[in-house]
């Protein structure tokens, strides 16, 4: 019990990667953006000129791909096959595609193992949209964060600027509408509340007030030894 597992879930812009992130730093853990691993197959799928509707074919490419994650001077860098991918996964085409790649059963497959293999030795933040419910279903400590789609919009149109790219607050908010219905509704490992998970509703809590709180979970829950 030494080194859980901490599965922190929830829909896109809910702040899971800033908040995952601060969380594995205060306790030491590894961080594991499972979003990112999804995002690398769209890109490859992008890439390789591969239909969506080729879903046997985008399963065999998944299962080829190795992803890799690796802290570069305090900053999580994302690989495939070696290449960094960490900023060509971030494009508006590679986001919009990552929903309906990550509806397909065999790159689900694929990615549920080589994250269960990330996490086996625990000590790890892991966050996605079926970490409490289907990777790591006993995990010690899991968090369903949301908050509105408005305040979504917003939190993921600032990221973006900041990466210096093109930023329309509606065509943001109405891909997001788009993206819950499909991770909602999907038939494999859908977008929900986890057994056991704690609901966090952000709009009105800062960042560090949302880590906070998940630290303190997990200090009830794995008493310092
Ligand atoms: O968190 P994100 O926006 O980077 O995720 C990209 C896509 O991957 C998103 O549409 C949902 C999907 N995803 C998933 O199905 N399961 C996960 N554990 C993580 C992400």
């Amino acid at each position: 019990m030494s080194r859980p597992i901490i599965a922190i879930d929830g829909p896109a812009g809910a702040g899971k990667s800033t908040v995952a992130r601060a969380v594995a730093d205060r306790l030491g853990y590894l961080y594991i953006d499972t979003g990112a691993m999804y995002r690398v197959i769209a890109l490859n799928v992008i890439r390789e000129g591969i239909p969506l509707s080729d879903t046997a074919k985008i399963s065999t490419l998944a299962k080829r791909t190795e992803i890799e994650f690796a802290n570069i001077e305090g900053v999580q860098h994302v690989f495939s096959d070696d290449e960094d991918v960490t900023d060509a996964i971030r494009t508006p085409e590679a986001t919009r595609l990552s929903s309906p790649v990550s509806a397909i059963q065999g790159v689900r497959k694929r990615l549920v193992e080589l994250q269960r293999k990330m996490g086996e030795q625990g000590g790890v933040v892991m966050e996605g949209r079926d970490i409490g419910t289907v990777v790591f279903p006993n995990a010690e400590v899991k968090v369903f964060l949301t908050a509105s789609v408005t305040e979504r919009a917003r939190r993921r149109c600032e990221q973006l600027r900041e990466m210096g790219m093109e930023a329309d607050v509606d065509k943001i908010a109405s891909e997001i509408r788009e993206r819950d219905l499909r991770d909602s509704s999907r038939e494999h490992a859908p977008l929900k509340l986890a057994a056991g998970a704690t609901l966090l509703e952000t709009d009105n809590m800062s960042a560090e007030q949302v880590v906070d709180a998940i630290v303190g979970i997990h200090d009830e829950k794995i008493p310092a030894n």
